[in-house]
């Protein structure tokens, strides 16, 4: 895996809200970002619309397919947890030995409520595990709202818990989210631990819902 200075990031499934909300933040870090999409139209025209809404034609992201994306020196897994598998199967041989971030949540609508889904194996970031045998997995941005990453002008200050499969995975991921200014990586442990951040989500997003506002995590104890 490469050191984390200035690097080629692919989303795929990025043109959701939190696929472009990440790639939006990473491409103001200065890396290049390319938003995936099954349909590489979409994609530059979703990416376009937001360069122009916030005045940032400058920034170096562009919209691709998924496969285009896939190819980046960095991925980052941003489809809902029912496409995962299907997205991400295809792609394996681009995949091999990189280093690939997972922000997929398993959540379920119950009344007001986002509850959490226990997935098949055993969490969204095991199951990518199980498809990426030779990648490296990392889990990342799980609990940061998609509102405040999509405004570009929304100063971020929020704690990103960090999980992933190796050290090197933990700690490349913990630069990357280093680069976005207002978000601050803490480093958890291991792909043992992955459930429970995403499942965790549940609490702020109910708890969002709840109190109309936009929750995220700030740890206190931390040197
Ligand atoms: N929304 C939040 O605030 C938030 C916060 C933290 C984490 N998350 C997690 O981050 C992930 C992305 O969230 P999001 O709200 O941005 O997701 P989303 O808008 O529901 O989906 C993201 C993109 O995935 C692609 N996609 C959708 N269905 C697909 C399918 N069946 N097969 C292949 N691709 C499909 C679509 O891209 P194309 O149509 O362009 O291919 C879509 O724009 C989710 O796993 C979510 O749990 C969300």
């Amino acid at each position: 895996m490469e050191k984390i200075e200035k690097i080629t990031i692919g989303i795929l499934g990025g043109t959701g809200p939190m696929g472009l909300g990440v790639g939006f933040r990473l491409s103001q870090a200065g890396h290049s970002v390319l938003i995936g999409s099954r349909d590489e139209q979409r994609a530059q025209e979703v990416v376009e619309a937001k360069k122009k809404e916030f005045n940032s034609l400058n920034l170096t992201i562009s919209g691709s397919i998924n496969e285009t994306a896939a190819k980046s020196d960095v991925v980052i897994v941003a489809t809902p947890a029912e496409a995962l598998h299907q997205t991400v199967s295809p792609l394996k041989e681009h995949l091999s030995s990189k280093l690939v971030i997972s922000m997929v949540n398993f959540l379920t609508k119950v009344g007001r409520e986002m509850r959490p889904v226990m997935p098949a194996y055993g969490s969204m970031a095991l199951e990518l595990q199980h498809i990426l045998k030779d990648s490296q997995i990392a889990v990342a941005f799980n609990h940061m709202p998609a509102e405040e990453l999509l405004d570009l002008n929304f100063n971020l200050d929020s704690d990103v818990a960090i999980v992933g499969s190796s050290k090197d995975a933990i700690s490349l991921t913990s630069d990357l989210v280093r680069s976005i200014k207002g978000l601050n990586p803490v480093a958890i442990g291991s792909l043992a631990l992955s459930y429970s951040i995403e499942s965790f989500t549940s609490v702020l997003v109910s708890g969002s819902i709840r109190n109309k506002s936009h929750l995220s995590i700030k740890f206190r104890g931390l040197e």
